[in-house]
Order: C-alpha cells, then sequence, then structure tokens
C-alpha cells in the first residue's frame, strides 16, 4: 500500500503561534487561562492543561494576575474592551488573517456600507467578526441560505454590499456564493478572506482524494476545517474521519493500494506521525511482504 500525506496536513501558522504563545507563557511560569480551548484538538488541550493551562469561557473567570490568551479565532470589541477592564494580563493570539476581516468589517460599516459574512454563524470566529461590524451585517452559511436571505433582507440590486468569508470557508461553497451575489447586487465588494493555508489544504486534499483509494482525514470533531476536509474527500473516494490513530478501523483498509492521509489545521505533527505508525503495521498485516508497495511518502 502506497501512503501519501498531504503536504498541507496539520498546524497552521495561526495555530501554531497561539499553541506556542501558550507554551511559552506557561514555561514563564505565568498562570494562564484561554478564552475557550485553544485549539480544536484534544490531544494537545491534554498536554497543555497538563502544563497547566485552564480554560475560561468567560474573562470575568480569570483569577486575578493571572493571563488571559485570547486564541487564533478572536473576539469581539467588546469581549475585548471586557479584558481591558479586568485586572489581568492578556495575551492576543488572534490570527492576523481573522484581524484583516475585523479591520474591513469596520471600515466597511463606517462608509455605510452592508456586510455579509460567508461563514457558520455559531463558529466563534464569526462570531467575533460579527462583533468588529459597525453597521448593518448578516451572516449566511452556504450558497442555498444566501438565496434565502435575499429574499428576506430585501435590499434593492444597488445597495452598498460588502462580502468577507470566514478564514475557513469552503472554497467551492464561496465560488457558488459569489455567483449568487455577482448577479443580484451591482453594487457589491467582495473580499476573498478565506485563508491560503485553508484554500491550499483543501485543494490539495481534493487532489489526493481523487488519485486515492481511501482517505484518512485527522482533527478534533469540534474543528470546522476539518469537517471541510471531510466533506471534501468524501466526495471523491472512502474517507474516514479520526481523531487519533486508536480511532482509525483497521479491517477497512484490505484492498486499498494507494491511501491518502490530511489534517485539519489543529492536528499536531505527533498525531499524524502516529497515524503513520499505525498504518504500517496495518499496511505490514494486510500486505504480504512479497506483494507490499512502499509509499514514497512513507
Ligand atoms: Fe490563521 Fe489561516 Fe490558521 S486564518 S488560524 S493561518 S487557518
Amino acid at each position: 500500500m502506497k501512503i501519501e500525506v498531504a503536504k498541507s496536513a496539520g498546524f497552521c501558522f495561526g495555530v501554531n503561534r497561539a499553541v506556542t504563545l501558550v507554551e511559552d507563557l506557561l514555561r514563564q511560569g505565568k498562570k494562564v487561562c484561554t478564552l475557550g480551548p485553544i485549539i480544536h484538538n484534544p490531544q494537545t488541550l491534554a498536554h497543555l492543561e497538563k502544563l497547566g493551562a485552564r480554560i475560561v469561557e468567560e474573562p470575568e473567570q480569570v483569577p486575578p494576575g493571572s493571563t488571559l490568551v485570547v486564541r487564533s479565532h478572536g473576539v469581539s470589541r467588546s469581549v475585548e474592551e471586557q479584558i481591558a477592564r479586568l485586572p489581568i494580563e492578556c495575551a492576543d493570539a488572534t490570527c492576523p488573517f481573522v484581524e484583516k476581516i475585523h479591520r474591513i468589517v469596520a471600515e466597511q460599516g463606517q462608509a455605510g456600507r452592508i456586510v455579509l459574512i460567508a461563514g457558520n454563524p455559531e463558529h466563534p470566529e464569526v462570531q467575533g467578526i460579527l462583533g468588529h461590524c459597525t453597521g448593518t451585517a448578516f451572516v449566511f452559511p452556504t450558497a442555498k441560505e444566501l438565496e434565502k436571505g435575499i429574499e428576506r433582507w430585501q435590499f434593492s440590486q444597488n445597495s452598498a454590499v460588502s462580502v468577507v468569508a470566514q478564514t475557513t470557508f469552503s472554497v467551492a461553497e464561496w465560488r457558488n456564493c459569489l455567483e449568487i451575489l455577482k448577479k443580484v447586487y451591482t453594487n457589491a465588494k467582495i473580499f476573498d478572506t478565506i485563508c491560503n493555508a485553508t484554500a491550499s489544504r483543501q485543494s490539495e486534499a481534493e487532489s489526493l482524494a481523487c488519485t486515492c483509494d481511501a482517505m484518512i482525514v485527522l482533527g478534533g470533531r469540534q474543528s470546522s476545517n476539518t469537517a471541510k476536509l471531510y466533506e471534501v474527500c468524501s466526495r471523491h473516494t472512502q474517507t474516514i474521519f479520526a481523531q487519533s490513530a486508536a480511532e482509525i478501523p483497521r479491517e477497512l483498509f484490505a484492498g486499498v493500494h494507494h491511501l491518502g492521509i490530511t489534517a485539519g489545521a489543529s492536528t499536531p505533527a505527533s498525531i499524524i506521525k502516529e497515524v503513520l505508525v499505525t498504518m504500517a503495521e496495518i499496511n505490514e498485516g494486510v500486505h504480504s511482504p512479497e506483494t507490499a508497495e512502499s509509499g514514497d511518502n512513507f
């Protein structure tokens, strides 16, 4: 069995920066709280908890003298102000690509434009973006919901509309949304704010899935970018979603000759490595030494 790992699999720049920040603060002996889980990966969270990090839901829960880390998703302006009023230190790990969206929506709102956000309204990143909007703003999660929204909102065709996307929004769905928006609104400004790391991870996963008999998508169950990778890959081949090597059903790999592996932005390299070791063991069990092929990425 040939095993191929997507080059873009695993930690993105923003998640890596946030996790490293927490580790550095803990190493300096600080008492660290994170506003929500810093990463959608249970193993990394358990590791940080062992080092002393605590998760809080509200800034008020942070004990005085502690350092509160804002995760890469960012927070709304009102939460930023709430933190600034407390007797705590704040270490901001908001990803610069998310900060850029905060700036865009604030400026577009100030210029009197209606802001439309392509994204999951429940996702903390989208809630943070909404919380930086300075005028009218709406969120739509899919092209279908956008169509329904357009009927409901009833803006005139030449309304000044500015559109941004959650950084991990599906590239294919974004294209569908743009087609609709361009047809309906004659005065639309489009800001393609999908993160490059997300876009290239999705397109690499898709190309790999097209050439493989099976794919493994690694990542946390709460991770929206991992869920999108799963959706993209399962369109082309049988795909397994797993948080760790222990969740991989071994029997499924009989008859698989080319296996692809990708991982969401919050999956540490150690998990990818662990899965590679497990797959090597399965490979030895499934294929006899005479017939086994060796994967070029393994
Ligand atoms: Fe930032 Fe892109 Fe990661 S927006 S947090 S580098 S997926």
